[in-house]
């Protein structure tokens, strides 16, 4: 049974439009974590009883650090964005199971969806293997340089609003193929994110033809499922980080269970996102 423990915040700051990144000290959870579980993050205020789940970003096991990046979205959140360093929060975890790790794979496909992305970055971190990374936002990037560090190259996609997928001229990114002084951004105002590719991150998987052993995707459910469609078709094992409201996060409650069918003829199953989960492989999760 996990406990719920009080650790202490050592950073938390904005990195982007209503996204910050936690860094909290916890030894103990730190050294049994791994990469695609997450924590429970409890509140202060009394009407705010459930545990707000949050996936590990980063994980310094010598250190027992570890990092979160989390959007504002609702009241749980908001009430994360006021604590300070040196304050003390309730956790319990790690919670789920991580995503597996097999150093035979010679070629990783990692791609993340907006705040989908920060889950996936310890994922690189470990991967032994040529590791390419895909990530999309709808405007601003998150955690780009970070994911630069740990992979072979990394793409990058804004939908910018615009909606219709299409590829602009303008440059992919990467970390072998630097942008050159005029594709960088003028100013924060002036068009900022005109350096990278508009569109989505399926568009530039298929533009650039990738190759690819394993897949793991974390992101927002109608990316996830073009990248199982992609899949399929191209016979490429995935592992997809999925969300589901939560109440326990440890399995008790059943709100977070989902019936999956593995096959046409098999018998339906209910799994729990929280502990049977939260990364399943391509068969195992339902689309629909
Ligand atoms: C396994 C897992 C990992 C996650 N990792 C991250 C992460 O790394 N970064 C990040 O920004 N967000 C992550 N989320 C989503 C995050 O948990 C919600 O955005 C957050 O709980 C919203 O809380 P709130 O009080 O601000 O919003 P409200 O909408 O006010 O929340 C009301 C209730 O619904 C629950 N809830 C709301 N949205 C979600 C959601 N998407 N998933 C589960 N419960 C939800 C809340 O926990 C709370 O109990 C993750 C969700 C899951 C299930
Ligand atoms: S949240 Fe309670 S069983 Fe998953």
């Amino acid at each position: 049974m996990k406990e719920k423990r009080a650790v202490e915040i050592m950073e938390n700051k904005k990195i982007a439009k209503n996204t910050y990144k936690m860094i909290i000290l916890a030894p103990l959870v730190a050294r049994e974590a791994k990469a695609g579980q997450f924590l429970n993050l409890f509140c202060k205020q009394r009407d705010l009883l459930l545990p707000r789940p949050i996936s590990i970003c980063e994980l310094d096991m010598k250190l027992g650090i570890i990092t979160l990046v989390y959007a504002v979205v609702g009241k749980g959140t908001a009430e994360l964005v006021k604590m300070l360093s040196g304050e003390k929060i309730a956790i319990m975890g790690p919670l789920g199971n991580g995503f597996d790790i097999d150093d035979t794979i010679e070629n990783h496909l990692i791609i993340g969806g907006g705040i989908g992305s920060p889950p996936l970055l310890e994922l690189v971190k470990k991967l032994k293997g040529k590791k390419t990374v895909y990530l999309g936002f709808n405007a601003e990037t998150i955690l780009a340089d970070e994911f630069k560090k740990y992979a072979d190259k990394v793409h990058i996609a804004i939908e910018n609003g615009t909606g219709d997928g299409s590829l602009s001229k303008s440059k992919v990114e990467t970390k072998n193929r630097p942008l050159s002084r005029e594709s960088r951004p003028l100013s924060r105002n002036s068009l900022p994110f005109s350096r990278y590719p508009q569109g989505n991150v399926m568009d530039l998987i298929k533009t650039n033809m990738t190759k690819a052993d394993m897949i793991y995707a974390c992101g927002p459910k109608p990316m996830l499922e073009a990248i199982n469609e992609w899949a399929k078709e191209k016979e490429i094992e995935a592992q997809f980080s999925m969300e589901e409201r939560m109440a326990c996060g440890i399995g008790a409650c059943l709100v977070c269970t989902c019936k999956i069918q593995k096959s046409e003829d098999s018998e339906w199953q209910n799994y729990r996102v929280c502990k049977d989960g939260p990364v399943f492989y391509r068969d195992e999760v339902i689309w629909e």
